[in-house]
């Protein structure tokens, strides 16, 4: 992505999340005293923006919504009042809410952008159930969404989707539409929910702000367009989502304290650091967190275990917070102190897997853990922002993985606006060598454009890297089906992005077998 220098105008603006972050640093719930009551009177319907549930355990999810009457006004509240407003949840067991079996209010505060994220709790395991909210007179859109099995229940399947990479101005999400059609237990999505560059793109769907987002305000502005859209709040509505950021719901390429080399003033750590606080804080605004990954400035808990029945554990992968910076000679790769994950992620990642009893393991990852050389022949040259710039890091992971036996290990990503499905060896430069694991490197919603079946860089890697046994550079969703002896994804694509109403089909359904490493077999 290209970036013109910081305008002197938003490079103020970011003083504003300076002074902003000493009141988000307090608790939410005592940093405004205004009164509140159901009395309300709002300019406008609420609930524009949707609604959304999430990170489902045995007893309950987290349910999202976020008032917004007026969602693309300019100071990036929402038309919203400033004071602290009540909104009533309810939780039943049919869609008509004869059967209410939980509710609640939640203190939706200016400072939080009145963002709701009630943590429901008492339901029962492994079912599904509808909720929505109420504030003054009005009633929000109905979600569907369902609870976690009880952790070591004989589970005999259970099918999530995932999905990444949603940049507005370049397509349409007709993805969401058809995945909302889908009949999931889960979504997870793996990064780039929004893209934070300006610009306007071909076909109609201009970012707002129109320039790039650097400050809290410009981070909600164009959270409120991506949440506008109404095949993306469908798919939130039919399903649990568990979600982590990737580079561009901060800025591109990003690493630790750092932004990717250009011109602007978050070349100053510091100055990054209030940039990543402000883009965390709408992120979580936006999306159905529990008050676990509830930013502190900068700082924000990514990385998580979720766990369904016998049959899944899921490890959500923080990938960006923790990581060195991007090398500029890939010679230094095999680095033994260079860090992905950072020691301590790292060490709760294999203490998990080593301990996880469950059928298959997963991990939600947001750039591609599988060697990818992109040169015809020799050298061998490699992207630096993906795992293969932290080889040495990678090793130890799966390295680690062998060493404890993990069963069925696959790995779920996005970023890389194509699919791929490869077996992870345990050295990469020996064909030969052990099958550690398998896996999904998952397409975008419409980052990229309309695609192609194949293109050039998906001939050289499939003719360079061995490993990888099926490649697609279209747009769309991935379904991974989970059973006991088998699982398969299938990778669903749309024709075009660049006009609403393509239909989907599946290019591929690529199988792994329950004890047997690696892609098993590929059919059309
Ligand atoms: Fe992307």
């Amino acid at each position: 992505m290209t970036h013109s220098p910081l305008p002197r105008r938003r490079f103020l603006a970011l003083g504003g999340v300076a002074a902003g972050a000493a009141i988000f640093a307090a608790d939410p719930a005592s940093a405004t005293s205004a009164a509140s009551n159901d009395r309300i009177t709002l300019p406008g319907y609420a609930f524009t923006l949707g609604v959304a549930s999430g990170d489902p355990t045995p007893d309950g999810v987290v349910l999202w919504t976020r008032l917004a009457p007026d969602p693309l006004a300019g100071d990036g509240l929402g038309g919203m009042p400033h004071r602290v407003v009540n909104v009533r949840w309810e939780v039943a067991e049919d869609e008509r809410f004869r059967h209410v079996v939980r509710r609640g209010v939640h203190r939706a505060t200016p400072d939080w952008a009145h963002s709701v994220h009630a943590e429901v709790h008492g339901l029962r395991p492994d079912r599904v159930y509808w909720y929505r909210f109420r504030v003054a007179d009005q009633v929000s859109p109905v979600g569907r969404t369902r609870t976690a099995p009880r952790p070591g229940a004989a589970l005999q399947s259970l099918t999530f989707a995932y999905a990444s990479c949603q940049a507005y101005t370049d397509g349409y999400f007709t993805a969401y539409e058809h995945m909302a059609r889908e009949d999931l237990d889960l979504v997870v999505h793996l990064g780039d929910y929004i893209y934070e560059g300006g610009g306007a793109g071909t076909i109609g769907r201009a970012h707002l702000p129109a320039t790039e987002t650097f400050s809290l305000t410009d981070y909600r502005i164009r959270y409120a367009q991506y949440k506008l859209d109404p095949a993306l709040q469908a798919a939130h509505a039919a399903a649990p989502w568990v979600v982590a950021p990737d580079d561009h719901d901060v800025e591109n390429n990003w690493a630790g304290d750092h932004s990717q080399p250009d011109t602007e003033p978050d070349q100053d750590p510091a100055v990054f650091r209030l940039r990543r606080a402000a883009a965390y804080q709408a992120y979580y605004e936006n999306l159905p967190l529990r008050a676990a990954s509830m930013p502190r400035g900068p700082e924000m808990q990514v990385y998580r275990r979720l766990r369904f029945g016998d049959l899944l554990q899921l490890d959500v992968l923080d990938t960006r917070r923790f990581r060195d910076q991007q090398l500029t000679d890939q010679s230094l790769r095999w680095d033994p102190k260079r860090q992905m994950l950072g020691a301590k992620q790292e060490t709760w990642l294999l203490a998990g897997l080593g301990a996880s009893t469950a059928r298959w393991n997963v991990l939600g990852n947001q750039i591609f853990a599988m060697e990818a050389d992109h040169t015809d022949g020799e050298p061998e040259t490699f992207g630096m922002d993906t795992w293969d710039g932290y080889a040495a890091a990678r090793q130890r992971l799966f390295d680690g993985v062998a060493r404890r036996h993990v069963e069925n290990f696959i790995i779920i990503t996005g970023d890389a606006h194509r699919s791929v499905a490869a077996d992870l060896k345990l050295d990469f430069s020996e064909p030969r060598s052990r099958t550690i694991g398998t896996e999904f490197l998952g397409t975008s919603i419409s980052s990229g454009g309309n695609g192609t079946d194949m293109d050039a860089l998906g001939v050289t890697w499939l003719a360079e890297n061995p490993h990888m046994r099926f490649h697609n550079s279209q747009r769309g969703y991935q379904v991974c089906h989970l059973g006991r002896r088998e699982m398969y994804t299938d990778y669903r694509v749309v024709p075009f992005v660049n006009a609403p109403n393509a239909p989907v089909s599946t290019r591929a359904r690529v199988h792994v077998q329950s004890g047997r490493p690696g892609v098993a077999h590929v059919s059309a």
